[in-house]
């Protein structure tokens, strides 16, 4: 499937005249391809094998340098403080060459084997299923998922498991069918599916850990954009960016401020970027995406 990046002009305005670029999630490349220009050199990341080799069709090697780890990698983040970007981006999520392909297992097609890692390494989709106890299983489809029944769901899947394991996408779809009624439909499926995902890949503790890094590797007035998928996700970029645009951070009461006393930079624009009329019309994906923008502060300012 031919794939267009979200958001693409926007993110290629944000990113004019910028040098030292890290493309965080790289996928099939196509973001990066449109940054790539003969003043810039880019250090692409993903864990996923499958995507490095997909991006390397596509992007000059002379100017990319790849890493195949997580964005959080304690190694990543070394290697992204010595790149000193003054441009990172985060395309958070799948790529849709990971949904296309049944091997990720992250799709609620008809007979998907449960695996939804991105590394192809650690605890799979059906591990969760099958292990977590069941009130894991409801904070999680009421955490990532915002699910009304997620108890109900919960106990569902640890009545059928006993039984029998989860093993395919079908099995996970039965249950749901049977703990939210016959009216559950692909959206639903879309939702607790990616609930899974989210734990499976542990995504936002690796996004909790990669802001602060990024804004660190950062040179002074460079900018961080990332785009979200998900209400968790969007969340903790919002709060992170709100937190680093205030002045004082001292607990309410204290005297005398002893914080750092000075905002590390601001959301510039103060509100997300979301993808016009026709780029919802032409690319499905593009739906539910949000980019948010956080400029570091000047050297001379504070
Ligand atoms: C939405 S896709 C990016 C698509 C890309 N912007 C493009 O234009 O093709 C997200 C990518 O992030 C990668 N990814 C997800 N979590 C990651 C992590 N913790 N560290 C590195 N890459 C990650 C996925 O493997 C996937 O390739």
């Amino acid at each position: 499937m031919n794939h267009v990046p979200v958001l693409i002009d926007e993110i290629a305005n944000l990113a004019t005249g910028c040098r030292r670029i890290v493309d965080c999630t790289v996928g099939d490349g196509g973001h990066s391809a449109r940054l790539l220009r003969p003043e810039t050199t880019i250090l692409a990341i993903d864990l996923d094998p499958r995507a490095i080799k997909r991006s390397q069709a596509v992007l000059d090697a002379n100017r990319v340098t790849w890493i195949n780890k997580g964005y959080a990698d304690p190694a990543t983040i070394e290697e992204m403080r010595r790149f000193r970007p003054d441009f990172v981006l985060l395309d958070l999520g799948i790529s849709s060459a990971q949904i296309d392909e049944d091997e990720y297992g992250f799709s609620f097609r008809r007979g998907v084997k449960l695996d939804m890692r991105m590394a192809g390494e650690g605890t799979t989709a059906s591990d969760i299923l099958n292990s977590f106890p069941p009130e894991e299983l409801t904070e999680l489809f009421r955490e990532y998922a915002d699910e009304k029944h997620a108890k109900r769901l919960a106990n569902e899947i640890t009545k059928r498991r006993s039984s029998r394991p989860f093993e395919t996408s079908d099995d996970f779809v039965n249950a749901i069918r049977a703990a939210l009624g016959p009216r559950t439909g692909p959206a639903d499926f879309a939702r607790l599916f990616q609930s899974i995902r989210i734990a499976v890949n542990g995504e936002i503790e690796a996004l909790n850990a990669v802001l602060p890094a990024a804004l660190d590797a950062l040179q002074p007035n460079g900018q961080i954009a990332v785009i979200s998928y998900h209400s968790v996700e969007d969340r903790v970029v919002k709060q992170l960016f709100r937190e680093w645009s205030r002045e004082c951070i001292c607990p309410a009461g204290v005297p005398i401020c002893t914080c750092r006393g000075t905002a590390l930079g601001k959301a510039s624009p103060r509100k997300p970027i979301v993808p016009s009329n026709a780029e919802l019309a032409s690319n499905p994906r593009a739906r539910s995406a949000k980019l948010r923008v956080f400029r570091k502060a000047d050297a001379t300012q504070g």
